[in-house]
């Protein structure tokens, strides 16, 4: 059996997770090749991505994807890489394997949109994993969330992936079940927030702050351009270039993280940072608006 895990992780964590499931297939004999987009410049058009998984996905019976959730969805750059996904055959296989992780507050709609669009693909969706994880945006908040997730603590889950995989008769296809209506967990009410307030665009737009960038303290190192999981920035004569355009900037903040001498941030003031940073406090204690309300927050789908 071959498995392949095609992974989009500006932050490395859902990366990690690809990694960890890897090293508990190939203790049970079971080929596993990840394929890591982040970075790859294909986002700007689906022809490109299409191309690029073509010339890299080798033949496999299950393909796993894996994202980041972004503002309750599935990131919208691997739905992208779903959609423009050849239809199984020529040795690709049909069943696949959705996972994300998410910093504790929501996992909102992800899995539920991932395992739709791989369905109109011609895949089956197997199993699923969403795992609790490091919330990236709280490296800039008063309090981290999640430090240290995922790590060892999800090995023993990673493990029952595996046997169950193997246990999986992948011959008669017909009768392995679509698991799709268990992705669709959440209540009416964050369906709704997921499909109004938290629309990407809108808060692309609106709500995450835009990139500011300080010319006087930036020394030309390049540590932010590498670390740019979309490729928006690039070094100019005046310092830094923040790509306009398609694929947008993703707000990620990797690229803040990577810059020793303070030389990006987020464009905000006082009064939203301790907005938001109450909102972050709130969420944690399953309070507010944005209540992080999941339990049990790592789960395997099946
Ligand atoms: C712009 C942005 C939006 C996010 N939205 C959510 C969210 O709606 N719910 C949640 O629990 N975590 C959210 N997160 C946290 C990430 O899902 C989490 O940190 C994830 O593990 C990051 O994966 P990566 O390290 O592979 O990029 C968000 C992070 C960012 C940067
Ligand atoms: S420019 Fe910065 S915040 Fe925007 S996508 Fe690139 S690394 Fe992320
Ligand atoms: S990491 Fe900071 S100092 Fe280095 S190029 Fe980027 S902005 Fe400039």
């Amino acid at each position: 059996m071959k498995i392949v895990i095609v992974v989009f992780s500006p932050g490395g964590h859902t990366k990690k997770v690809a990694e960890i499931i890897k090293e508990s297939m190939e203790k049970k004999s079971v080929a596993v090749e990840i394929i890591d987009t982040t970075g790859k410049a294909i986002f700007d058009n689906s022809r490109s991505i299409q191309a690029y998984l073509k010339s890299v996905i080798p033949p496999h019976d299950i393909l796993m994807v894996g994202a980041p959730v972004y503002a309750h969805h599935f990131h919208y750059n691997v739905l992208s890489i779903i959609d423009a996904l050849p239809s199984p055959g020529n040795g690709w296989g049909k069943f696949s394997i959705p996972f994300v992780t998410y910093g504790t507050i929501n996992s909102g709609i992800s899995l539920y949109e991932a395992g739709n669009h791989l369905n109109k693909t011609g895949r089956k969706n197997i199993f699923a994993l969403k795992i609790d994880s490091f919330h990236v945006m709280s490296r800039f908040l008063s309090t981290t969330i999640n430090e240290g997730k995922p790590g060892k603590e999800i090995e023993p889950l990673m493990n029952e992936l595996a046997d169950k995989i193997i246990s999986l008769d992948i011959s008669q296809a017909d009768k392995i079940i679509d698991i799709l209506p268990k992705l669709n967990y959440q209540k009416l009410t964050c369906k709704i927030k997921a499909n109004t307030i938290f629309r990407e665009k809108f808060f692309q737009d609106r709500i995450y702050p835009q990139l500011s960038f300080n010319k006087e303290k930036c020394v030309c190192c390049q540590k932010c351009i590498k670390k740019c999981p979309v490729q928006r920035l690039l070094l100019a004569e005046d310092g830094l270039d923040i790509l306009k355009g398609n694929p947008a900037c993703i707000h990620c903040g990797e690229c803040i993280h990577a810059c020793e001498f303070s030389a990006l941030d987020f464009k905000t003031d006082e009064a939203s940072k301790a907005k938001w940073n109450k909102v972050f406090n709130q969420a944690i204690k399953g309070k507010g608006i944005l209540p992080s309300n999941e339990f049990p927050k790592t789960v395997l789908y099946y």
